[in-house]
């Protein structure tokens, strides 16, 4: 996989883009793994957060460089100036989509977990990296299913209208039509989740 940076657009034609001494490829065989977004997308419950750590726990045991970039975490930090509008919401996406590309850069392999819950923003993301270096993985979990799970009871609260803009509830949340990785939890616990997605990894000739 050959890395070339996308064109990128700024405020103004007087910034430049500075190449830095260590490159791309120096990174990526200091590694020894091909750099990938692993990205998460489903209802929230549906199991991202869970899923993607069981995943990661098995790339650190295989010797592999990897960073978790969570929903909840981010909006603590980096995103805490956002809420749950649709239009925060694709700000949201476009910022993590950015730090991804980064992670990518570095030579990591990224893995996010956000509801994500628009096509356009998630194949946007696509679009900013690199062919191959996006894999969107759909965690399948049906509303019905979340919503009895209601791990942290914002689906109660939701329902009694104490939140707005509730994913699945008042807020869409728009499935991928063909994802790359499609994982239907269901009847499914967590360890075949997280293997199922490593085989693909394996497959697909990332690890
Ligand atoms: S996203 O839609 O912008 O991708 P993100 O994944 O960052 O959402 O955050 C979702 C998490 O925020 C949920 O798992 C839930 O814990 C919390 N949350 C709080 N309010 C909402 C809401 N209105 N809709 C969805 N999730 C919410």
């Amino acid at each position: 996989m050959t890395y070339q940076r996308k064109k990128h657009d700024s405020v103004s034609d007087d910034i430049v883009w500075h190449n830095t001494t260590v490159t791309h490829q120096d990174r990526v065989k200091l590694k020894q793994q091909k750099p990938v977004v692993l990205w998460f997308t489903g209802l929230s419950g549906s199991g991202k957060s869970t899923v993607a750590n069981a995943v990661e726990s098995q790339l650190l045991d295989l010797g592999k460089h990897s960073y978790l970039l969570d929903g909840d975490n981010i909006r603590h930090g980096l995103n805490k100036d956002l809420g749950f509008t649709d239009q925060d919401r694709v700000e949201n996406i476009r910022r993590i989509g950015e730090v991804a590309k980064l992670f990518v850069d570095s030579g990591m392999i990224v893995l996010t977990a956000f509801i994500s819950p628009f096509i356009s923003d998630r194949e946007q993301v696509r679009a900013m990296l690199v062919d191959g270096c996006f894999l969107e993985v759909f965690i399948d979990t049906p509303l019905e299913v979340c919503e009895q799970r209601d791990p942290k009871g914002l689906y109660k609260k939701a329902r009694a209208g104490e939140i707005k803009h509730f994913t699945g509830i008042d807020s869409e949340y728009q499935a991928p039509l063909n994802p790359d990785i499609h994982i239907k939890t269901v009847d499914k616990s967590v360890a075949e989740c997280a293997e199922q997605i490593i085989q693909q990894l394996i497959k697909r000739e990332y690890i």
